[in-house]
């Protein structure tokens, strides 16, 4: 926070506010919140100190926004607590949201998984927010910048360059720390502490992994070549969907899902042929065609690039099936259904698309959101210890979150 004397409009400059919400962040949460306190007759101020608001909206789903899930439910979410999203997730569903898109004639398709996009730009899910907070005659102010927050006897009171405004609750919607370059910050994450709330480790997640050394080489010399089905496992969780090499390491929505479960040391095991049992067809095309090559059999199902490189790690390249034990092919196919490998890192917040971790939830009511300790006093959105899937997820919680919390305040 910046300090005091910093302020560009000293306290008494511009005119003092009285409201009864004070929301922090116009992202999805924050709007949500927003609109729906607005509309139950609460005024309203929203505050974001970036020059437009609901930027990661603009910018999610390829400029399309994924802005929800069909088949949502808790099992779609990390959190230290599971359970605290149940309630919340329930009282606002996808069908909830998509009722309002189609209220404001904004066409949209299912992509895949459930995944529901808009057919024009992520532009409408923002004009929609914007219109619904006006319904609600939500002030809005940008290029807010907080410097301090008191808890005053009634409610709270803010210092900002835009002067001081004081509310009967305050609602935190700032976000997590993800693309930084785009102003996200743990501004959250400092509050909370302020207040005294419980903030659980914070780390990139939905985010590609990295290599160093031989596996960047090995890596790098793939760069480019996607794998349209594969499955990526941590323990019992797995995710089976595109994985991609990269100059860095690897992504694609496999590889983003399983990074939210992936931790420095650990493995991710990698099935690049879920649907097959590469041995038993190796050795079934060794019985059939002996003379064939094993990376011929592999480019029936992988791209060639591939295939030939992991034919070549075995030292198989030439070889004809006839030549090669069934131990041997038995290893080349668990080189590629279970492949283990060891990120290094990740790309980290530069580039994930969400933060793990956030405000604890056992200092929150699941029904509202407010904290337990400090009456009128919310925090919602990604700011929060609960974590998507990839696929519109992130989304839905944010709208939950932003409804339960704007019903109460
Ligand atoms: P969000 O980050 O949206 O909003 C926080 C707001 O607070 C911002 O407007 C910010 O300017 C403001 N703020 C921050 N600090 C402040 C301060 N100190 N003072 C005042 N204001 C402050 N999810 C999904 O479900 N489907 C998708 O398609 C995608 N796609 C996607 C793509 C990319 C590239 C990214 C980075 C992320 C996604 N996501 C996504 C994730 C999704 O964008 C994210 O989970 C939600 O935007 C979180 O909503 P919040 O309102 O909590 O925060």
């Amino acid at each position: 926070m910046a300090a005091a004397q910093e302020l560009c409009y000293p306290r008494g400059m511009t005119a003092a506010f009285d409201h009864d919400v004070l929301i922090l962040g116009a992202g999805a949460a924050g709007m949500m919140c927003a609109l729906t306190a607005g509309q139950r007759g609460k005024r309203v101020l929203l505050l974001d100190h970036a020059a437009k608001v609901g930027e990661k909206i603009r910018i999610s789903g390829g400029g399309r926004c994924n802005f929800t899930n069909i088949h949502a439910t808790p099992q779609h979410f990390l959190s230290e607590n599971p359970h605290f999203c149940v309630s919340a997730l329930k009282r606002y569903t996808p069908q909830d949201f998509c009722r309002m898109v189609e209220k404001h004639g904004i066409a949209y398709h299912e992509k895949t998984l459930g995944q529901l996009f808009c057919d024009g730009s992520s532009q409408q899910i923002i004009d929609m927010l914007l219109a619904e907070c006006a319904a609600g005659k939500v002030e809005i102010r940008r290029h807010a910048a907080v410097a301090s927050i008191r808890k005053t006897e009634s409610g709270f009171e803010l210092e900002t360059n835009q002067g001081q405004f004081t509310g009967r609750a305050l609602v935190v919607a700032t976000g997590g720390k993800s693309i930084p370059k785009m102003g996200a910050t743990g501004f959250g994450f400092e509050v909370a502490r302020q207040f005294g709330l419980k903030v659980t480790e914070t780390r990139a997640a939905l985010v590609p992994v990295t290599f160093e050394g031989a596996m960047l080489d090995y890596v790098q010399g793939l760069a480019g070549v996607a794998v349209p089905v594969a499955t990526a496992r941590m323990g019992k969780t797995e995710f089976r969907e595109a994985v991609l090499f990269t100059h860095r390491g690897m992504s694609g929505p496999a590889i983003l899902q399983i990074s939210s479960y992936w931790k420095e040391g650990e493995a991710i095991s990698l099935d690049l042929l879920p649907d097959e049992d590469l041995s038993a067809l190796l050795k079934a095309a060794k019985q059939g065609n002996p003379k064939q090559e094993p990376a011929t059999v592999l480019a029936q199902h992988l791209p060639k690039r591939l295939a030939q490189r992991k034919v070549a790690d075995e030292g198989m390249e030439g070889a004809r099936l006839a030549d090669l034990s069934h131990a041997a092919l038995q290893k080349l196919a668990d080189r590629v259904q279970r492949w283990e490998l060891y990120p290094n890192g990740t790309e980290g917040y530069r580039t994930a698309e969400v933060t793990l971790g956030g405000v604890d939830t056992s200092g929150l009511s699941s029904q509202t959101m407010e904290s337990k300790q400090v009456p009128g006093l919310y925090f919602i959105g990604e700011v929060v210890d609960v974590t998507g899937h990839l696929g519109g997820f992130n989304f839905q919680w944010a709208w939950a979150s932003g409804r339960a919390s704007g019903q109460s305040v």
